[in-house]
């Protein structure tokens, strides 16, 4: 099977994840916003909490949206005011996943987003969910990943 992970992280839990996919086989795409987010939480909680609540897209420096090589897709994806974070609707926007054996990895403080859950399952009826609470400060929920 070819494995890849697509994934945004923007303070490094989301790099945990892909750092323990890659040595269970999974190719790596990390997406990054054009804009940057600014430096303050409380900022981040404004710009990307609010993006989060009304289903922004945010625009993303170029990357590869072809999937066809691969058969597992995992997304990951921090959890922004309950939802998916705004670089991972833009992925969901731009990528044909049809077909694919998808598995969403969330990870957020509370390690629970029951509103991105029902964003998921609207969509992706099929898809696995697996959540993660802060597992750069938590490597045991690395263990998680070994499902996939
Ligand atoms: C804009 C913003 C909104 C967030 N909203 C939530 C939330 O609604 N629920 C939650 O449990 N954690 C929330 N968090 C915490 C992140 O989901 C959590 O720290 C996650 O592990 C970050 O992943 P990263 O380090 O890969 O960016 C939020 C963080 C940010 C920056």
């Amino acid at each position: 099977m070819n494995k890849l992970l697509i994934y945004y992280s923007l303070s490094g839990n989301g790099d945990a994840i892909a750092a323990a996919l890659q040595q269970q086989g999974f190719a790596l795409r990390k997406v990054s916003p054009k804009k940057k987010m600014p430096k303050a939480f409380f900022l981040q909680i404004l710009a990307g909490g609010f993006g989060a609540g009304i289903g922004r897209k945010e625009p993303l420096e170029a990357y590869d949206p072809n999937v066809a090589a691969f058969d597992e897709i995992a997304i990951g994806s921090p959890v922004w005011n309950g939802r998916l974070s705004c670089p991972i609707n833009t992925v969901l926007a731009e990528t044909d996943l049809k077909g694919k054996k998808l598995t969403f990895l969330l990870f957020s403080g509370s390690g629970a987003a029951p509103k991105a859950e029902q964003q998921i399952r609207s969509r992706f009826p099929d898809a696995a969910i697996v959540h993660l609470k802060e597992p750069k400060a938590n490597p045991q929920e690395l263990e998680k990943l070994h499902q996939l």
